[in-house]
């Protein structure tokens, strides 16, 4: 008898329990031998070369581009085991563990040297102060030469795929989203990337617009690559004034071939962007957004229905503790968190990767759909990614604890 076909919603807990135990029964019955120290092998060595779990790096040169950006050159940190910089993609980021005044909290960075650089030795990230943020204003204010660093291995999928992306990207890049465009633009003169880049990159003034002169002689140096400056309060030849819009991207785009948009930058940006793209009738997978969703503003969506001037409980049961902070209605439930001073496990704070994966046991709770990865079993049993999750009502959570790894 044909087995009939069942889509997911349709699989059952008794389903998934059905799997775990087939999976106990598996183990139980499996060999009692110790697990060998799995760097015995050399495959495993070489892979945790390239991708571990964490770097130790140091802060080996300083850059300041103004008061408020500066760029941090890290290096790999021998002295505490980290010889080699992992490897990674144009366009991928790194999460910085910091201590901010006794509390644990992570950020991430998109790399903005090209993978080439690793090979000297060095990753580059940039840092603006953001109004309010503790982790910028962090780093721009106490690290020095010589500051040790803990840092995940590089992380996301914001880099250019042949078989998904066209063969023209449009960037579209404000403050310091310039920084995965610079390793892209970089790795595409050094040989190592091989697409056309035609970058609008917005800012106030020329004078915010760092990287522009870098930009401007890669440019130079390569015909795939195009800088065009777009200042929303200056005038000057050989920039455009106003803002992105659709009829700008028009004016640059390729006009007889498909390209994609790829978006680095803060909120507003989108807010603004994505509006202008939706009018442009280019296919979904041709736009593609790095975001690093700490300021994320529920009440701009339209289907936000909460009361964004209230202030809840939330109830944290967290490596066998229990805490209740407060956490206002515009707060995601990660940062109340490390507000209050609780390690919780973070990486891409976008929804995207998953490692913040809590339960939700109790209590009403707002995710924008833009940033909503999580999957459809994760919604059925009530799973969350706290990075971009905001109460509704008091919540009690249950977090997994930081991994010893970091
Ligand atoms: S930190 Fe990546 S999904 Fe929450």
């Amino acid at each position: 008898m044909m087995k009939e076909k069942r889509n997911v919603e349709q699989f059952s807990r008794t389903d998934f329990l059905g799997i775990m135990t087939g999976r106990l029964k598996a183990m139980a019955t499996g060999p009692n031998a110790p697990v060998p120290d799995l760097l015995s092998y050399v495959p495993n060595r070489l892979a945790n070369e390239l991708h571990p779990g964490v770097q130790y790096l140091k802060v080996k040169e300083i850059i300041a581009h103004s008061p408020d950006m500066k760029s941090f050159i890290l290096a790999p940190d021998a002295a505490r085991g980290t010889r080699s910089l992992a490897w990674f993609s144009a366009g991928q980021y790194i999460v910085i563990l910091l201590n901010v005044d006794g509390k644990i909290i992570s950020r991430p960075y998109s790399i903005a040297s090209s993978p080439r650089d690793t090979l000297d030795g060095t990753l580059r990230i940039t840092v603006k102060r953001v109004e309010g943020g503790i982790a910028s204003g962090h780093m721009l204010d106490t690290w020095a030469v010589g500051t040790e660093i803990v840092a995940s291995a590089p992380l996301g999928d914001f880099t250019y795929e042949p078989l998904r992306d066209a063969r023209t990207v449009i960037g579209i890049a404000g403050g310091s989203g310039i920084t995965p465009f610079r390793a892209f633009a970089k790795a595409i003169t050094e040989g190592d990337e091989d697409f056309s880049l035609v970058l609008l990159y917005g800012s106030r003034t020329k004078a915010d617009a760092v990287f522009s002169d870098e930009f401007a002689a890669m440019a130079e140096a390569d015909p795939r690559i195009k800088l065009v400056n777009v200042l929303s309060e200056e005038k000057i030849k050989g920039c455009e004034h106003g803002f992105i819009t659709a009829k700008l991207i028009k004016k640059y785009a390729p006009k007889d071939a498909d390209y994609s948009i790829f978006l680095c930058g803060p909120q507003a940006m989108y807010d603004f962007a994505d509006k202008e793209i939706a009018t442009l009738g280019i296919r979904r997978k041709f736009v593609r957004h790095e975001l690093f969703g700490e300021y994320f503003h529920p009440e701009r969506n339209a289907d936000y229905t909460g009361d964004i001037q209230a202030t809840y409980k939330l109830t944290v049961r967290i490596a066998g503790t229990e805490q209740t902070v407060d956490c206002p209605a515009d707060t995601s439930l990660l940062r109340a968190m490390e507000q209050a001073g609780i390690e919780a496990p973070s990486d891409c704070r976008s929804g995207r990767c998953g490692w913040c994966h809590s339960q939700l046991l109790s209590g009403e709770v707002y995710v924008p759909e833009s940033v909503d990865g999580r999957r459809l079993a994760d919604k059925i049993y009530g799973y969350i990614h706290p990075c971009c999750t905001f109460p509704l009502s008091d919540v009690t959570i249950d977090v997994p604890p930081m991994p010893h790894s970091r």
